[in-house]
């Protein structure tokens, strides 16, 4: 088995299965998120990355992908409804971001999970080289960082949390909350997105495993385990360079008119998330539409929300519960030919999606609980005329970085109404101070700024990071490679946002 000093471990590999144009079935990097964050460093460095394909069955034997392997994790039809969609997505992914819908508990859950971060560690133990470094990614695999640990005590382990980290409170409803932060103390440095988060972690530590904890240290056995706030970002210059290209221009210029040239669009662009607030926003939405403050005629609102976690009884209610309303909602508003809603569930490359955001004259991103949202940074990098409002939840980790754009509660209905208004009448000369504030920012703050400084941290300064240069322009995200015999199931939609 051929080791590498630099192993990536992700719930999801960084490739998505992808139809060509002449119809055949390919893999394909996958655009934005991690791959492009680390793919300097990747190209550099002999790399490999553990992760799950999508669906079940046997994991294929994949190529290299621009010169990274791809370590495939098989999951089995019970690991798949009791890891991913059970302990993942129904206890964690819910606790985590504030309880906005119940975490349920099975214990047969936690025995999967167990076992699916067993086989990860064992899988990166093979393939990490003596005194490598691995990052391991995420809330599907907290317990791989000790597991890993106890395999092979050479290696520096990092561990990122791309999703907030609950305040004690919450935590301790885990009935196996013991196990998980100690899971993550097999890490050197466990990094999340907010400062809060990290001083929640070393809060718990403290009461649940009696351990001196401060939220920059924590002592462990013989060793200190390091944790800090890295808050993820996006390739701001890549997105730029997208959206200033001339057919994503032109193409803009033809979605407005095929929107019916409205005076202002309104644009949200979500995974088909509870934690998004998209039912909220769709209220507010109504509302100003019951009240006049918003009118058909010149406004429109384009509402994305790509299917996600489908088989999850959540996120199915869910997605009932839009659908719903947005049938409602455009059966009163709307009038022949221009409704009230545009409304999409489909996945769009990112030419089409950077072409969406220079279309939106205001962008609303409301979650109730984000741990980033790289939507909204994406947004800002795609308004290469410095025009257009952000209209932003404080409770997404990326209001803490984006204070100019106009924050709501997205809880207050009265205050979302209120902020989609300012939002919608804003002056474009303070729109434009803001934006160009939040576009410095970002540049400044982009994905490699990131990568950079958490591997940095981790690494202390060793060989890693002076290879992750920030001249490097990485590549596209377009490498594609033949999609192996062994069918793998739905494709990932994306790579881990924030
Ligand atoms: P989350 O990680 O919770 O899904 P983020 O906003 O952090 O939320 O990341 C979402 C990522 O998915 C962004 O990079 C966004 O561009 C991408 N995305 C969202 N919807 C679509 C879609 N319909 N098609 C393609 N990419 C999408
Ligand atoms: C969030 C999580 C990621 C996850 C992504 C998509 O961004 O932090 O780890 O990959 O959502 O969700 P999925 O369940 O499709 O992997």
């Amino acid at each position: 088995m051929r080791q590498s000093s630099l192993v990536v471990v992700a719930n999801r590999l960084p490739i998505d299965d992808n139809q060509a144009p002449d119809g055949a079935c390919e893999w394909r990097r996958s655009p934005g998120g991690l791959v492009s964050a680390l793919h300097p460093l990747l190209r550099h460095t002999p790399a490999t990355w553990v992760g799950w394909a999508g669906g079940t069955g046997p994991a294929p034997a994949l190529p290299d992908v621009d010169g990274v392997r791809m370590h495939t994790v098989a999951l089995s039809p019970e690991d798949l409804r009791d890891h991913y969609e059970g302990f993942a997505n129904a206890t964690l992914w819910p606790l985590y971001h504030d309880s906005v819908e119940q975490p349920q508990h099975h214990r047969r859950w936690w025995e999967a999970y167990q076992r699916v971060n067993q086989r990860f560690a064992e899988a990166t133990a093979e393939v990490a080289e003596p005194g490598g470094v691995v990052w391991v990614q995420d809330y599907h695999l907290q317990l791989v960082p000790g597991l890993l640990r106890a395999l092979r005590p050479d290696l520096r382990i990092g561990f990122f949390l791309h999703v907030p980290f609950p305040p004690p409170e919450l935590f301790m409803q885990l009935p196996r909350r013991a196990e998980l932060l100690r899971g993550m103390l097999g890490a050197d440095l466990v990094g999340f997105q907010r400062v809060q988060a990290a001083h929640n972690f070393a809060q718990l530590v403290t009461r649940v495993l009696e351990l001196p904890a401060t939220d920059r240290r924590i002592g462990i056995d013989d060793r200190v385990v390091r944790i800090g706030a890295f808050p993820v970002s996006i390739d701001t210059a890549e997105m730029a360079a997208l959206a200033d290209r001339p057919d994503v221009a032109a193409r803009a210029h033809r979605l407005r008119q095929d929107l019916g040239d409205p005076r202002q669009v309104i644009l949200s662009v979500d995974r088909m998330d509870y934690t998004k607030g998209i039912e909220q926003r769709l209220k507010a939405y109504s509302e100003l539409l019951a009240s006049g403050d918003v009118k058909v005629r010149d406004t429109v609102l384009v509402q994305v929300a790509m299917p996600s976690r489908e088989r999850v009884g959540q996120y199915q209610i869910l997605r009932e519960r839009i659908e719903r309303e947005v049938g409602r909602i455009n059966g009163e508003f709307g009038r022949v030919g221009e409704p009230a809603i545009h409304y999409l569930t489909q996945p769009f490359d990112r030419a089409e999606l950077a072409a969406l955001y220079r279309v939106a004259d205001v962008m609303a991103v409301t979650p109730l609980r984000d741990g980033m949202n790289l939507v909204a940074k994406e947004y800002v990098a795609a308004r290469v005329d410095d025009t257009g409002a952000l209209l932003l939840s404080e409770f997404a980790g990326t209001a803490a970085e984006l204070s100019q754009a106009y924050l709501v509660n997205p809880h207050d209905l009265e205050g979302l109404k209120q902020g989609l208004r300012a939002a919608l009448r804003a002056d474009p000369a303070d729109s434009t101070q803001r934006m160009l504030a939040m576009r410095a920012h970002l540049h400044q703050h982009d994905i490699r700024a990131w990568a950079r400084s958490y591997l940095h941290a981790l690494d202390e300064g060793g060989a890693l990071v002076s290879r992750l240069t920030s001249t490097d322009a990485g590549s596209d995200g377009t490498a594609r490679v033949p999609r192996p015999t062994t069918p793998t199931g739905s494709p990932a939609v994306h790579q881990a946002g924030g």
